[in-house]
């Protein structure tokens, strides 16, 4: 062949945190095809299989165009066996038998409509398909006992799986603000998760909150739950302590991800007047209409938002606000490459050095991209 007929190879680094990942890609078919499949294997907690179908994934999100031929998958990392078997029948057929076949499954959709309740995670759910339970209403006829968590996630069903948007997200922001600010001036919010990397829709709206002076932030929650609850803007909440300290392997344990940061899983409740006063529903009669157990919620004058607010120390709110910026997927890739390609354990709290025997500090998210030999990747390029 010529030069000119020679498709440029591409680039690929195989982590994803050595990558630019765009919110939009071109490969869209193919990667919510492969993400069928990364889902299912979760539901059938086989981990290993989920990550691979994820990491192929994201391969194809940061690729500068769309894939046409198998040809344009040479040299690409990451895209195993299984992966490029699929790829190849949705690029000749249009589509893959086994992603369809999954996705009409009666367990994949169960599991997809049970775990989309709040407050239940793969586990619960997978025991309740096997009771025969198949979706939230199931959970209220056949009178299953829940938790006070999935006892607010069949009750505000409907909105919480109504995706929150970017305007939603900012009218939250400004209630949060005020309530920090007001329980503690001269605190630091900043809105983190999805919203950070620029998505224009979320499933919840997530704020990591610092204040300069170390030690000023501790049991900053309760106040600002109690602050949110006097307004009555909580529909639901529950807090957890910062246990970072009580954790007697030291901080940023490598086989721990959860962090152990001052926390709270709440559900607002958002006055649909305070995103457009143009429209504002005066009518008080709206929301008593209770049908089957779960709210009724068109014509409401108000509506049910997640949001997480974590609280961090401000020697660890670099780490935080890497660690809770996301991807998931980014995330992952990102402890990975610590561990293996550094020696390395990096939390949302700090960077262990295992050579050096030593915590690592930064002050800046661009800091820890540094230490860790990796180039800077903005929040907006972690959409893996
Ligand atoms: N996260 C975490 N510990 C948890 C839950 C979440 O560290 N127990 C982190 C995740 O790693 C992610 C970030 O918090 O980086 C946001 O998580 P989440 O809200 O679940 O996802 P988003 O990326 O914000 O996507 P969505 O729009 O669906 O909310
Ligand atoms: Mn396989
Ligand atoms: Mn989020
Ligand atoms: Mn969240």
């Amino acid at each position: 062949t010529k030069p000119s007929e020679v498709t440029p190879a591409i680039l690929m680094k195989s982590y994803a945190c050595q990558r630019r990942t765009p919110l939009k890609h071109h490969n869209s078919v193919l990667t919510d095809a492969l993400e069928i499949l990364a889902l299912n294997a979760e539901f059938t907690k086989n981990e290993g299989r989920s990550v691979a179908f994820r990491r192929a994934a994201s391969v194809l999100k940061a690729l500068p165009r769309g894939v046409r031929t198998m040809d344009d998958l040479k040299d690409l990392p990451c895209l195993g066996e299984h992966s490029l078997r699929v790829i190849k029948e949705i690029l000749d057929a249009g589509t893959s038998s086994e992603v369809e076949w999954t996705r009409q499954s009666e367990q994949f959709q169960a599991m997809k409509a049970l775990t989309g309740v709040f407050g239940v995670g793969v586990r619960t759910a997978d025991r309740w398909f096997r009771e025969g339970l198949r979706n939230h209403l199931d959970l209220i006829h056949k009178s299953q006992k829940l938790n006070r968590a999935q006892e607010a996630g069949v009750q505000y069903y409907n909105d919480l799986n109504t995706p929150v948007t970017k305007k939603e997200a900012m009218v939250i922001t400004v209630i949060v603000e005020k309530a920090v600010n007001d329980v503690l001036p001269g605190a630091i919010i900043t809105l983190t998760g999805g919203f950070r990397r620029g998505k224009e829709v979320g499933h919840d709206v997530d704020f990591l909150i610092t204040h300069p002076d170390e030690g000023a932030e501790e049991k900053l929650m309760p106040k600002i739950v109690n602050w949110l609850e006097d307004q009555g803007l909580l529909l639901y909440q529950k807090t957890t302590r910062n246990s970072y300290l009580e954790n007697k392997d030291g901080p940023a344990r490598p086989a721990c991800n959860m962090d152990r940061f001052e926390r709270c899983f709440s559900i607002f409740k958002l006055e649909r007047s305070k995103l457009d006063s143009d429209t504002r529903i005066e009518d008080s009669s709206y929301n008593s209409g209770v049908t089957d157990g779960t709210q009724t919620h068109s014509g409401s004058t108000w509506r049910a938002v997640r949001v997480d607010l974590v609280v961090s120390p401000y020697s660890q709110f670099a780490f935080a606000t890497l660690g809770w910026t996301g991807s998931k997927l980014f995330e992952r890739e990102l402890r990975r490459w610590a561990g293996q390609e550094k020696g390395m354990s990096l939390s949302s709290h700090a960077l262990y050095d295992s050579k050096q025997q030593r915590y690592l500090p930064a002050n800046s998210e661009e800091e820890i991209f540094t230490l860790l030999g990796l180039e800077y990747i903005p929040p907006s390029e972690r959409n893996a």
